[in-house]
């Protein structure tokens, strides 16, 4: 890796951008008066403030001070169609103009509809919707402890489930190149011991941690395409190996799929394993721009949280106010439509494209003498793939294949990827996540390449800074 003088191509950057963001900085001082930090999430308080966007609309967002960005980042992701798409937004109007949509505390009609799309596509016996991706994986945990009448859960350092208690170790590393700590104060110590971490994609750390807990081990928690880990798919080995452990060992098998789930096809990434997890979790996409997540899966397990449940077994997955909000589920049956009916136009499109930045940005910053590696594709399992990670790495790693390498800052630079070339990115008019991010449906070929040549004038800009 080129050594840069990061310090002052830092300062470059940020001056640049506060220069261009008068009225974003002002609302910002507004902000921070009233909420911790400026805003309600800390990925989106990027330093040194975030832009405040007024609009959004395909592939691009525009801010306070009138700059446009071509996003990448499309709402966590999950924005397949691009930002507020004609098809989602004109059924949300009809429903309000019928003075629907808010909530009601009845069932509703769409839940049942958005559910029977789900089945079809995944193969799910059962349903039941929550509100957040988070919710979803603390009730597949507690049903999966629960049915099996074990306590300790096996989870992917790296993986990302959200904050909730059973998921918050082993994420980022807290800057220490582990992925074991506890991240997050205020859980009780029992906790920590009923976590037992395992390494993504290594089938012999997998095969010791069930050959030492396999009798004690609730369920097995993996993103069969890890997300914030780095973007990284399964190896086919590997998710096979742990359907045959958890199997073997009468362990649940949970597969995350709130990022995957309908990102890559109009199904689960688990159909291209030919895997069926005991247990589903989808978010993101499934609410089609509005708060809805699933767990899906087995019928006897989902069972427990039904209200004939023996009351010993029973998990209190049974709440929440906005569960299944009408709105949210109406969006998601148009959304999810949209993507079934347009399957090989719009996930051709966004594979391609994705295809075409990931090589794009690995042409431009090596020859340039930056050893640049993107991660998001792998020709094995999938030949398109639409999300795009990017990353800096050390001169003796030639690859990212394990979130272990992405966190660790002696094989790869995660404040480039998260800071610098973030940064360098927004000056340039696009707003990148991860390295990159998602490719949209809105998307078109001249956005990618107006991205990558972006690129090159941020790599030059990189090689005036060297040390
Ligand atoms: C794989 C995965 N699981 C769970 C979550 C948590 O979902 P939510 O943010 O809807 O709570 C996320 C969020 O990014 C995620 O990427």
């Amino acid at each position: 890796m080129i050594e840069l003088d990061k310090e002052r191509l830092y300062a470059y950057l940020k001056e640049t951008y506060e220069k261009n963001h008068p009225k974003s900085k002002a609302f910002y001082e507004r902000a921070k008066k009233s909420l911790i930090g400026g805003g309600s999430h800390n990925l989106r308080l990027i330093d040194p403030f975030p832009f405040y966007d007024v609009s959004s609309r395909d592939a691009e967002i525009t801010d306070k001070d009138g700059i446009t960005y071509i996003d990448f980042w499309q709402g966590h992701f999950a924005n397949i169609l691009g930002h507020n798409p004609d098809i989602v937004c004109e059924a949300l109007e009809d429903l309000f103009r019928n003075r629907q949509g808010l909530e009601t505390g009845f069932p509703g009609l769409y839940q049942t509809e958005l559910a029977e799309v789900i089945r079809r596509q995944t193969g799910a016996e059962k349903i039941r919707f929550t509100t957040s991706g988070t919710l979803a994986s603390m009730y597949c945990i507690l049903l999966s402890k629960s049915f099996t009448g074990r306590d300790i859960v096996l989870k992917v350092g790296g993986g990302w489930h959200g904050a909730q208690p059973y998921a918050l170790k082993g994420i980022t590393s807290m800057g220490t190149g582990g992925l074991e700590l506890m991240e997050s104060a205020g859980l009780s110590a029992h906790i920590e011991s009923s976590i037992v971490m395992t390494r993504f994609n290594d089938v012999e750390d997998l095969e010791d941690k069930f050959q030492r807990f396999g009798d004690r081990l609730a369920c097995l928690i993996v993103e069969p395409f890890l997300g914030a880990g780095g973007f990284i798919f399964g190896r086919k080995d590997y998710i096979q190996r742990a359907r045959e452990l958890t199997e073997h060992h009468g362990t649940i098998l949970i597969f995350d799929e709130v990022i995957s789930g309908f990102r890559f096809h109009a199904r689960g990434v688990q159909s291209l394993y030919g895997i069926v997890p005991d247990l589903s979790l989808f978010g993101k996409a499934i609410g089609g721009g509005m708060p809805a997540s699933a767990v899906a899966g087995r019928g006897d397990i989902l069972s427990l949280c039904d209200s004939s449940a023996p009351v010993d077994k029973r998990v209190k997955f049974e709440g929440g106010t906005f569960s299944a909000h009408p709105a949210s589920m109406t969006a998601g049956v148009v959304f999810l439509n949209h993507l079934i009916k347009n399957e090989e136009k719009i996930y051709n499109k966004i594979g391609k494209l994705g295809e075409t930045a990931r090589a794009g940005i690995e042409k431009t910053f090596q020859g340039y003498g930056f050893n640049v590696r993107c991660t998001g594709g792998d020709q094995k399992i999938l030949p398109q793939s639409s999300l795009v990670g990017v990353n800096f790495l050390h001169d003796h790693i030639d690859r990212i294949t394990s979130p272990e390498q992405v966190w660790n800052p002696a094989q790869c630079d995660p404040v480039m990827r998260e800071k610098i070339f973030k940064l360098a990115m927004l000056n340039e008019g696009f707003n990148i996540f991860h390295g990159y991010g998602a490719v949209s449906y809105a998307h078109s070929e001249q956005n990618i390449q107006a991205s990558l040549d972006a690129v090159d004038r941020v790599a030059q800009l990189f090689l005036q800074y060297k040390k």
